[in-house]
Order: C-alpha cells, then structure tokens, then sequence
C-alpha cells in the first residue's frame, strides 16, 4: 500500500501503450518520477517526451523484458538514478491464440518469455531492492502490480497459450502477496486482471523479435485473432479507467484488481464446477450463437 506517491518511483514494463502509458501519465499527474520500460522504440520514445513535458523525472530504457541481461541491466540503472522504486508495474505481455496444440515452440517461447519471465524478472530484481529500501526506513512502504488478465482466472478455448500464461501471472503473484507478507509489512502486491479492453494488444505481433522466421499462423490462429480483434476493439471500458482502478489499488491494498467485476460470475462458476468436481462447462452458455459459429469455423 502506497499512500502518497509524490516524490516515489514507479518501474513500469509495456509504457509505451495501453495500461502502461496511461498508468504513467497517472504517476506523472502524482508527481512521480518514472522508468518506462518497453521494446518498442519509437512508443517508448513519444511516451518519455510526453511525459518529461508533464513535469517527470524520466528514465526511458528499451528493453526486452524476457531478456534476464537486459533486465538486469535495467534494475541497476534504476537504483543508480533512483534508488528502488516504490511502485513495480510488471506490465509488458502480448497476445496470441489458437488451438492448443498448434502453438509452436517459437509461440510459447515468445509468449510465456514475455508475459511470464517478464514478470518472473520484475519481481526477482527489483522485490529485494524495495526490501533492502524498506530495511533502512521503517516509513519507507512499496507495492509490485503483474499485470495477468482474466484468462488467468478463465480458460477460454482457442487461447490456450495465453491462458497458461496468465494462470502462471496469478499464480506468482498470490505467491508473491503470501511471501511479501512472511518478511515485511512495508511492501505489497496486487495482480491485474482485466477483460477486452482496447489497447495495442492485439497488434502483439508487431513487437515479436522472430516475426521474419515464425511460422505463418495456422486456421485456428487465425480465427482466434478475429475473435479477439473484435471483443477488444469492442470493450467499453478504457485503459485510462483501468489505470486509475491500479492507482486507487495501489493505495488502498487491494490484491485483485479487476476491469470488469461484472464478468467474475464466469469465475465464480468455474470455481464451483471444480469443487463439486463437475467438467469443464460449455463457455458459450450465454452465446450459443458464437460457440456454434466457432465449431463451424474450426471443423470447416
Ligand atoms: N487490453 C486487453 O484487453 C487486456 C486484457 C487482459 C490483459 N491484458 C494485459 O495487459 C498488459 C498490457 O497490454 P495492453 O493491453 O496495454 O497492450 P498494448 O499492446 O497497448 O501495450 C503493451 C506494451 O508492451 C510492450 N511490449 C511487448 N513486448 C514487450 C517486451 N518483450 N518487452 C517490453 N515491452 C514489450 C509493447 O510494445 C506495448 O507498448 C499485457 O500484459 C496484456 O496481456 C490486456
């Protein structure tokens, strides 16, 4: 729990679009100093000159968040500049669908190095420096936020990569809030888990480092990539609210952290299905229109 952020420091992965940038430009507003962190280039660069224009202290770094040596590199440049941030936004992830099976090597590796060895680095790297910052003051309070989704708590078909992704986001970071609490009182953790929200995210493939060399993407990638082109494209709640929903979190702490409460009745459900040890239900309960479309599809 963060209480007040003027002065305080936040790392955060993806800045250069989506709940990254807008996160930021919150922190900006909070009077924060700001690391932003992303693989793309020129977002990183208009977010670092919109930013500093605000008023922020800015260390803008390109790096590759499945990228240990990078990561590393960039905890060091953090703590000479700033010493340990008092926010972690563990953000950068991209989005990738299909069946199961189709995903090739070169698909979980870019997936999970993403959207779960990014996280896996945020926390290894920067969660001892908040604690050795925590050691010297006993004021001194922090907060880590991963950024999973839903379909962490979900497991929509046709998406499975991402979903065991995610589930592995949810699953560090409850490990994380549980840990935290063995050692300190002075550190947090949230997890992030939003539902469509237009953003960048399903142009993933434009920061993918193999995209020359990666397969063309097979029918059932295809179709997954429509799907969700169109559920995102067309969700009603923006980034902006999303980030502010983190900052009031951050402040508040409160673990889950979610874009859309009125869609956890599909988690509630499946929790249920699993006690009364029940299979899995049919995820197109409430559309049947859209799961019949997809068989179609698939088996056409
Ligand atoms: N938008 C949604 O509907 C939605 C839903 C659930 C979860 N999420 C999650 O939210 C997070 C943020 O995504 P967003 O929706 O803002 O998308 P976005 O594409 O707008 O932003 C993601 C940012 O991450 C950066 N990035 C991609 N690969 C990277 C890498 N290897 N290293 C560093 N940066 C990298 C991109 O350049 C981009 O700036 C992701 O983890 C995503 O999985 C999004």
């Amino acid at each position: 729990m963060i209480e007040s952020f003027e002065g305080k420091t936040a790392v955060l992965t993806g800045a250069g679009s989506g709940f990254g940038l807008e996160c930021a430009r919150i922190g900006a507003q909070r009077g924060m100093n700001l690391v932003l962190v992303d693989v793309q280039q020129d977002a990183l660069d208009a977010a670092a000159a919109e930013l500093q224009a605000a008023g922020a202290a800015v260390l803008a770094r390109r790096v590759d968040v499945a990228d240990a040596a990078q990561m590393a590199q960039l905890a060091a440049d953090v703590q000479q500049r700033f010493g340990a941030p008092h926010l972690v936004f563990n953000n950068a992830g991209v989005g990738a669908g299909g069946l199961i099976w189709e995903s090739s090597v070169q698909d979980w590796d870019w997936v999970m190095g993403v959207n779960l060895m990014g996280v896996v680095h945020g926390v290894r790297l920067f969660t001892p420096m908040m604690l050795a910052a925590a050691a010297q003051d006993p004021q001194w309070r922090g907060h880590i936020v991963n950024t999973a989704s839903m379909a962490g708590l979900l497991n929509a078909p046709n998406m499975g990569i991402y979903n065991v992704s995610k589930h592995a986001v949810v699953s560090l970071s409850e490990t994380l809030y549980q840990d935290l609490a063995l050692v300190t009182d002075q550190i947090g953790a949230s997890v992030l888990c939003p539902y469509f929200v237009p953003t960048g995210i399903t142009r993933s493939e434009r920061n993918r480092p193999d995209v020359a060399t990666a397969a063309q993407p097979t029918k059932s990638q295809l179709i997954g990539q429509a799907m969700t082109d169109k559920a995102v494209s067309s969700g009603k709640v923006t980034a902006a609210e999303v980030a502010q929903r983190v900052f009031d979190a951050v402040g508040a702490g409160q673990f889950y952290i979610f874009s859309h409460p009125q869609a956890l009745g599909n988690v509630q459900s499946r929790m249920e299905n699993i006690v009364r040890m029940e299979n899995p239900p049919d995820p197109f309960l409430a559309r049947p229109d859209i799961g019949q479309r997809l068989r179609e599809q698939l088996r056409g």
